[in-house]
């Protein structure tokens, strides 16, 4: 059994901006499953607070000279310990990286380094816990510097850090390095250093003993100069130590069949609970309520990242064919305005909240019928693994994690019963419409739609398979810790009740006595 420290900036239901959170939420989870001894740090924002019930207080400690304390509570009634790291600095509302005019809080390096040198006292067992950790996992460019202030220490934790997105690497100028009082020996370009500037994320890349991203293909993508936002070189270097392991999705709160969101449940046998789900989202967001009209959707950060400037630039010529769009997201401006204006010019055919709404995902995934990705860049991409569990044909690019979990529409897949959504390649307006056509020609072909449908909500996105590949890396680096029972591709598929299951639950019984 392997004490984790599990780092990260954002977990569901604390606090989520986007996927970060949900995997943060469900690896440990699915950790703490396999009889792993997991502890999740996070900064007690104040909205997390609002959400955490049943803290205490852990620890009273000094970091930097600056006093912190740890609240503890569970992610999950049932699951792995939580540990809130609390400091004026995360006592504010909103956003845990950008104030309300929308850029970054001016003292996110601060917050975050803070975040770090903590992870670094609680894993070596300096802020009286009582507990020091084997792995200290770290995620994104906010718990970056974990593993580059752990590699100083003469005795300390193995370290996994992992990439959820190469694009936000949390670069500050060389006086704010110099202000947090950061170890020289970091500043080089084998170092935190990049282009003269200080890189958090170059503190995972460089010193982790292992390095991971949410898929084969984007930890592939990242050693290119076309993915690798100038970061390509050092991920080459490394490439021995870097792995793509896809994220899964939780399959109760992603289960079409108990969603407590949706108006009306459904599963792969019974589908005609979809069709009362699109009719309770066309009136939720005006739109005209016909069951035949193909409903398209979008939920995510309004960013280029997602493709959202290709989606606006088809706009046109999308609404030309009789089709409806279903869109959630928030993020920069001019995207929100150019979805209001359509949204205003075709009220009935054009539903469009800006926000950020958690039941509302749920019953958009549910009731469109396509659900769109185009992404520029994926490095995983939950949303399309949702779409497929509820009956939505994903059109996504061929990126990163999209095409690791979509199999393309063509004859062959279809007849080979495989075939889950659609993929396209080019970054253009004219190769999404193009898409757009494929999936309105099947959807004239309701036998092979629905065909389409099953195989999608039939696969096997749990997190179970991801969790043991973690472990597996774990036990990579310190084998005396993780008591794996079998390499994970030995172990057998998924059973509804896995006996290492049942070994967890009779762990924590013991805990609890
Ligand atoms: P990313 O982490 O790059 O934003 P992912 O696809 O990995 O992309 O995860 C995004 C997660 O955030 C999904 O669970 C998605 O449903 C959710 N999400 C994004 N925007 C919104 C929104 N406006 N309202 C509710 N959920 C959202
Ligand atoms: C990032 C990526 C997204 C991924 C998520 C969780 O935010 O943009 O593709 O699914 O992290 O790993």
């Amino acid at each position: 059994m392997a004490r984790v420290l599990f780092v990260t900036s954002e977990a569901y239901p604390l606090l989520k901006t986007g996927g970060l959170a949900d995997v943060s939420y469900s690896l440990p989870m699915a950790l703490h499953e396999l009889g792993q001894e997991v502890r999740v740090l996070m900064p007690a924002y104040r909205a997390a607070l609002s959400k955490a019930s049943e803290l205490r207080c852990a620890a009273l400690f000094e970091v930097h000279g600056q006093n912190v304390a740890v609240l503890e509570g569970r992610l999950a009634p049932n699951g792995p310990l939580l540990w809130l790291l609390q400091h004026p600095g995360y006592d504010r509302p909103g956003n845990p990286y950008m104030g309300p005019n929308a850029q970054p809080w001016p003292d996110n390096a601060e917050r975050f380094a803070l975040l770090c040198r903590a992870a670094v006292e609680l894993a070596q067992d300096r802020a009286g816990l009582n507990w020091r950790a084997d792995i200290v996992h770290g995620n994104d460019w906010q718990s970056g510097l974990v593993p580059a202030l752990l590699s100083l220490e003469a005795q300390r934790p193995a370290t996994v850090f992992t990439v959820h997105n190469l694009a936000y690497q949390g670069l500050y100028p060389y006086e704010i390095f110099q202000r947090l009082g950061l170890p020289h020996q970091l500043w080089s370009m084998h170092g935190v250093e990049f282009h003269g500037q200080m890189s958090f994320m170059k503190g995972g890349l460089a010193y982790a003993d292992r390095i991971t991203t949410v898929s084969p293909s984007y930890a592939q993508e990242i050693q290119t100069h076309e993915f690798g936002c100038g970061l390509e070189g050092l991920l080459r270097q490394r490439h021995e130590d870097l792995s793509g392991i896809v994220n899964g999705i939780d399959a109760e709160q992603w289960n079409p069949a108990i969603d407590l969101h949706l108006p009306a449940p459904f599963d792969a046998d019974h589908l005609e609970g979809k069709a009362a789900n699109k009719k309770a989202l066309q009136l939720r967001l005006g739109l005209t309520p016909d069951a035949n009209v193909p409903l398209f959707g979008f939920i995510g950060r309004l960013v280029q990242q997602k493709g959202i400037d290709l989606l606006l630039k088809a706009m046109p010529q999308l609404l030309d064919s009789p089709v409806q769009l279903a869109f959630l997201g928030s993020g920069e401006p001019l995207y929100e305005q150019s979805l209001l204006y359509w949204s205003r010019r075709f009220p009935r055919r054009v539903g469009v909240v800006l926000g950020f709404n958690e039941a509302l995902s749920h019953q958009i995934e549910a009731g469109v019928d396509v659900f769109f990705m185009p992404s520029r860049f994926e490095p995983c991409g939950l949303n399309q693994m949702y779409s497929q569990r509820y009956g939505t044909l994903p059109i996504v690019r061929a990126v990163g994690g999209l095409v690791d979990t979509v199999v393309d529409v063509t004859p062959e897949t279809l007849a080979a019963g495989k075939a889950s959504g659609f993929v396209f390649n080019k970054a253009s307006a004219k190769s999404l419409l193009k898409t757009v056509k494929r999936a309105l020609a099947l959807y004239q072909d309701k036998a092979a739609w629905s065909a389409v449908q099953r195989t999608g909500m039939r696969r096997d996105f749990s997190w179970q398979n991801s969790a043991d590949r973690y472990l597996a890396l774990y036990s990579q680096l310190r084998p005396e810790a993780v008591a794996v029972k079998s390499a994970p591709e030995e172990l057998p598929a998924p059973v509804v009740e896995p006996p290492v299951k049942k070994r967890a639950v009779r762990r924590r019984k013991v805990e609890e006595a």
